[in-house]
Formats: C-alpha cells, structure tokens, sequence
C-alpha cells in the first residue's frame, strides 16, 4: 500500500514531466514560473490519493491531476493582483514582476489550460467530473467576491458564519472538488464520493483557518507570503472577527475605528491590530477553531466504507497539514 509520501512524489513527476512554455513566451512564462515554483501542491495529491482509494487506476487521473493544480494557480494569479500580495512561494508575484495585464491573461490561459488537461482524457463520467470541476470554479469566485465584498464592510456586520460560508466557497470546496473528481475517475459509489467530499470541506475550512493565522503570525521566511496582508487590505478574516467577539467597548473601538479609517498608514495599523491580538490572546482562539474543523474531518473519513488501511494516505496529508508553517 502506498503513503501519502508516495502521491506527492507522483505530482512531482508529473509536473517534471510536463512542458509548459510555447509561443508567445510572454504568456507562457509566467505560467511556468508559477507552475514550477510549486508550491505543497495538496490538491492533486488529494485526488491521486482519493483515485486509489476506490481502487482506480493512477495513468487515468494524471492529467486531472494536472488540470485542478492549474486551475488552482490560476485563482493564485489574479488573488494575488485583488489582494495586491507581493510574495507567494518566496518569490515576487506574477503582477509585480510582469505587471496586472500578465497576471490577468496568463491566468485566465491556465483556467483554460485546466480545461484542456480535464478533456485530454476519456472517461464514462467525465461528463460529471467536468460539471463537478466548473461547479466548483463557479463556487471559488463567488467566495472570493464575497472576500472582496467584506472589504468595503465595517467589521461589525460580518459575522463568523458569514466568512465561514466565504471561506467554504474560496478555499474549501476545491479541496472538496479534487477528492470527488479522483473518486468519479475510480466510478466511487455516490454515498461515498459525499463523505469524501464532507471530509474534503473541512479539511478546506480547516485549511483557511490556519492560512488567516499564518498571515497575522507565520514567518514570512517559512511561510513565502508577506504577513499581515490581510490587516492591509482590510480582509474580515477570522482573527479579526473573533478578535471583536472577545474585544472589551474600548478595545473594539480602537479595532474599529482602525478599519475604518483607510487613511491610517498600513505598517501603522498591522502594529496595532497585532498589539490587541496579543493582548486578547487570541492565537489560541483561532487554534480551536482550527482543531475543531480537523476533528470534523477526521469523522468524515471514518464514515467512509473503504478498509481502514486504504484511508492512510488521507489521513498522513491530513496529518501533515495539522500545524502548518507554510
Ligand atoms: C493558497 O493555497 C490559497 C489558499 C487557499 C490559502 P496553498 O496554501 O495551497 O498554496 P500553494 O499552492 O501551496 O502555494
Ligand atoms: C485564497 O484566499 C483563496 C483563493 C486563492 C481562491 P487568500 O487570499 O487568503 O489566499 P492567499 O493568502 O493569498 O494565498
Ligand atoms: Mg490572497
Ligand atoms: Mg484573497
Ligand atoms: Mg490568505
């Protein structure tokens, strides 16, 4: 039987395997360059893994494998220019190193590129697996136009379910998506492709959860993106949420009155909004939501009705991920 270090190994290779520059380079080499910094590439390595764990066969998810990590780099491409993020993977952002017109259409060819890799191969439920993953693609940028939409909010009209339904549809459901595409590929019956695709949500909620606390207290030299960006853009991540809950009159003032006054120099306001963190002790607040959504996880896995020995890989990258620097 395989391990999780196995999976990872494959869509490796298969990255290595590929080639991704053509004519005109101008579009192709930012696509390379993103595709080749890599990156922990957890969404193909979750449909290999859920591929074989109804018994599929590895060659015949190679290029789904492909096409969702595409997809995913993409929506890294033009997320970085909304989100003005300067550093991903270490290395400068596709805008600021070839400018917002590369960024948009290098990253809408990779959306296409996904499109290709998904019809490159035949299968008697690709019909399924391609309204599965455009489904999907659908639900992604509906949550990323309700990230930017809680921009413009004052903190106190969002609430913590609000941005848990946000984070579902950003983040969650393409981790969701590429469990339940590898387990079509293997014709997975439908009771089990849900669980999977349960286990897969709160894996992804989860998975945006510790992304929000790396943000507010990761090391940019480990987690490659420049902290405190979403205090700059004024994001309504879970750490500012919570931080309102527990904030006593004066200090969700202060809190306030820092988010809305967009004049207030960015540095300046990443300071202080950190300072209250700390003396509202919150990184173990956001620790617990985290430990919740993995435990929920966990219970979806279990229900699963494959051989407990098959679910291993699942539950290795589950494990891996669990206290996360990067
Ligand atoms: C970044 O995804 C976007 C989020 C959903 C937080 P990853 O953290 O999987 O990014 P890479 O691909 O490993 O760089
Ligand atoms: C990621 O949200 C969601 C998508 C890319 C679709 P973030 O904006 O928090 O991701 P990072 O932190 O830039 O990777
Ligand atoms: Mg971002
Ligand atoms: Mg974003
Ligand atoms: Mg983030």
């Amino acid at each position: 039987m395989n391990n999780i270090k196995y999976y990872l190994e494959r869509v490796a290779e298969i990255f290595a395997e590929e080639q991704f520059v053509f004519e005109p380079k101008e579009l192709y080499e930012p696509i390379d360059y993103t595709l080749r910094l890599g990156g922990k590439r957890i969404r193909p390595t979750l449909l290999l893994a859920a591929n074989a764990l109804f018994g599929g066969k590895e060659e015949e998810v190679r290029d789904a494998a492909l096409g969702i990590e595409t997809f995913h780099n993409f929506t890294l491409l033009h997320d970085d220019l909304m989100d003005r993020s300067p550093l991903r993977r270490g290395q400068p952002t596709v805008y600021t190193k070839w400018g917002d017109n590369t960024a948009i259409l290098s990253g809408d060819t990779m959306f296409a590129l996904a499109w290709r890799y998904f019809l490159r191969k035949p299968s008697p439920r690709l019909q399924e697996i391609l309204q599965c993953f455009n489904e999907t693609a659908i639900e992604v940028c509906e949550g990323q136009q309700k990230d930017m939409n809680f921009e413009r909010l004052p903190i106190e009209s969002v609430s913590i379910d609000d941005y848990m339904d946000m984070i579902r549809q950003k983040t969650a459901v393409l981790l969701a998506g590429a469990l339940k595409i590898g387990a079509l590929y293997a014709d997975a019956p439908e009771k089990e492709v849900k669980r999977l695709y349960d286990f897969g949500i709160h894996l992804g909620l989860a998975f945006q959860l510790q992304d929000d606390l790396l943000d507010g207290y990761g090391d940019t030299a480990v987690f490659g993106k420049k902290t405190g960006q979403d205090i700059r853009d004024l994001k309504k991540n879970y750490l500012i949420l919570r931080a309102l809950q527990l904030a006593t009159p004066d200090q969700r003032l202060a809190l306030a009155k820092l988010y809305n006054d967009t004049s207030v120099d960015e540095d300046n306001r990443v300071t202080k909004v950190m300072a209250i963190y700390e003396v509202l002790c919150l990184k173990p607040e956001i620790d617990k939501a985290i430990t919740k959504e993995f435990d929920l996880a966990a219970e979806a896995l279990e229900g699963i009705q494959v051989p407990e020995d098959l679910k291993t890989p699942l539950r290795e990258l589950m494990e891996s991920l669990n206290g996360r620097k990067k």
